[in-house]
């Protein structure tokens, strides 16, 4: 199978999917590692461990439209299974998620539907939460809105602040990344207008 993947940063999840396919938890090529910014330290790490990678910068493109469908064209010649979205930093239309619906995942850090958006390990310790977490997600075009597939939880310490929160989850996160993505090309899960699916059962 063919894995793409979108990123804007560092690239740990993106890592932890390199990982998986080396050790064969994941049976599947990365294809392609995509960067909305040219110098995320993600593209980088992606080349010296020799895959293929592209940026195309939102900031050449006058609308969200006019970026998604630029998108969906450095994507199609890969023939993606799967799109994963790993720190991906763009709200997208309907233009990229339509051609790629149920097969497009994102990773949030929040247990949604708490906290969707941004600065939520902040958001989790303002608001005297016991504990914070992540979520694997099917994309839809509500933001942070898709069905989940599954979530890890960790517990706040005290003491905690946003950062050590973050370093705590962002652990999970690679854990719980691929477990979905195999998930989904095992043809395990759907994605159906009453949610998502695993194994014929809803989530
Ligand atoms: C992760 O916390 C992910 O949940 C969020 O952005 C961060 C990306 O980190 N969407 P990395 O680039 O994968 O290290």
């Amino acid at each position: 199978a063919r894995i793409a993947i979108l990123i804007s940063g560092r690239g740990s999840n993106m890592q932890a999917f390199i990982d998986a396919c080396q050790t064969g938890d994941l049976n599947a090529e990365i294809c392609l590692v995509l960067s909305n910014k040219p110098d995320a330290a993600g593209l980088e790490r992606a080349a010296q461990a020799g895959l293929e990678t592209t940026c195309v910068n939102h900031k050449n493109y006058d609308s969200r439209e006019t970026f998604d469908a630029a998108l969906v064209h450095a994507l199609a010649r890969h023939e993606p299974d799967l799109v994963i979205l790993a720190g991906f930093m763009r709200i997208l239309t309907p233009v990229f998620i339509e051609p790629f619906a149920g097969k497009l995942l994102n990773i949030h850090p929040s247990l949604l539907p708490k906290y969707p958006g941004l600065h939520t390990h902040q958001r989790a310790l303002t608001a005297g939460d016991a504990e914070a977490g992540v979520t694997v997600h099917y994309v839809t075009p509500e933001l942070d809105g898709g069905p989940p597939i599954i979530q890890a939880r960790v517990a706040v310490e005290p003491g905690d602040t946003a950062e050590s929160l973050a370093a705590r989850v962002i652990v999970q996160e690679h854990v719980i990344y691929p477990i979905a993505a195999r998930w989904q090309l095992e043809g395990r899960l759907e994605l159906t207008a009453a949610g998502a699916r695993l194994d014929g059962a809803p989530i």
